[in-house]
């Protein structure tokens, strides 16, 4: 039985945005496309908080893991790694033929920049590739430090994971002069899964055209020329940008600042709820996501009959990232499971939620 989406993506998507899932077919070489894609380009800026191109890729993210990997560096790759998606990122890097380091922090640890900072001074990087937010810890990473230490190596490009917090946590690019931004749809956007959207500086651009072998279809540069023109490189998700049109509007109506709001309230929630019923934080202090709530499971509750038991109530949650906890099962440690309050999701459903919950135990 499928039910309301608690989990740390996809997210639930909210009825007037799957309608426009529906909508007839348009050409992608037509006026009407070109508008709608325009009309899709003010949105994007201010979610990111750039005066950047924000590309829109027809893939989930790991597309644009790909895109950026292959881009922005000829040779070396510096990647923090603090987490199963920021550890994807660098093998996906290394598969991309680049030479990787991995500067590395425990699971549940933030990215140090001071860390970073060492790790950059050591090698000839082209690139440093970082996860905001670990979705598998619930780890939130400061990139406001990690923007101070980039100051100090202007030819190193910075590429940030925003996969999912973009939406539901502030990412100033501009200010935090973040190179490539990248995040998918299904998370905090609250959009069905199957696109993507990264922002891309000038810099990024003119690295791109030094750097050869960046294929086609995650080719910065092909899909630069396109946006220029208002189109894609190739056939996109159509009914996808229908959906992203609309789903703009909404957080417009909204207004971006009380989007990030809400997530702050949904997320203090749940870190008090998770605290009033007994249980430990798993991120590191102050590390914690407004996004998903990853949370020790210190009294060994059985996930596998609550989720039973919550499905048939009409949510859907999540008992924890599996590689993570068989880990820390082996470790002899308690597991984790998260709670996810991302997207279009309201305290109130928050609330509704973890009072369900907490009446299994
Ligand atoms: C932080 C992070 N990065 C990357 C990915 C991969 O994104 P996608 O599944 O959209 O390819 C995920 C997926 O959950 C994620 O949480």
């Amino acid at each position: 039985m499928v039910g309301k989406l608690f989990i740390p993506g996809p997210s639930e998507v909210r009825r007037a945005v799957l309608e426009e899932l529906s909508r007839p077919q348009i050409g992608h070489r037509t006026q009407e496309f070109r508008e709608l894609f325009a009309s899709l380009k003010p949105g994007l800026k201010k979610v990111f908080f750039t005066q950047n191109d924000v590309l829109i890729s027809t893939s989930s993210g790991s597309g644009l893991w790909e895109a950026a990997s292959r881009c922005c560096a000829s040779k070396k790759i510096l990647h923090a790694v603090n987490g199963a998606f920021s550890s994807k990122w660098a093998d996906v890097s290394e598969s991309c033929g680049k030479e990787v380091v991995r500067v590395k922090f425990g699971n549940g640890a933030a990215v140090k920049a001071c860390d970073v900072e060492k790790a950059l001074s050591a090698g000839n990087y082209e690139a440093f590739c970082m996860v905001h937010n670990e979705t598998s810890t619930g780890v939130a990473s400061c990139l406001e430090e990690m923007s101070e230490v980039m100051k100090g190596f202007p030819d190193v490009l910075f590429l940030v994971d925003a996969v999912s917090s973009l939406g539901g946590m502030k990412i100033e690019v501009d200010k935090l002069g973040i190179d490539v931004c990248l995040a998918s749809s299904q998370k905090a956007l609250a959009l069905p899964a199957g696109i993507s959207v990264v922002s891309v500086s000038p810099r990024a651009y003119k690295k791109a055209e030094t750097v050869s072998g960046r294929g086609y279809y995650f080719d910065l540069l092909e899909m630069k020329k396109a946006y220029d023109k208002d189109e894609t490189p190739y056939t996109p998700s159509i009914p996808h940008l229908f959906a992203l049109r609309k789903q703009l509007e909404r957080i417009e109506n909204e207004g971006i600042e009380n989007r990030l709001e809400r997530h702050r309230k949904m997320a203090e929630y749940a870190r008090s709820w998770a605290k009033d019923n007994g249980f430990e934080m798993f991120p590191e202090k102050g590390h914690e996501s407004d996004t998903v709530s990853c949370i020790e499971n210190t009294r060994k509750l059985d996930f596998k009959s609550i989720k039973q038991e919550m499905a048939k109530k009409g949510y859907s949650v999540d008992s924890g990232y599996g590689k993570l906890n068989e880990k820390l099962e082996a470790e002899g440690k308690h597991t984790t499971f998260r709670i996810a309050h991302m997207g279009d999701l309201t305290l109130g459903e928050v609330k509704e939620l973890l009072a369900e919950l907490g009446s299994l135990f």
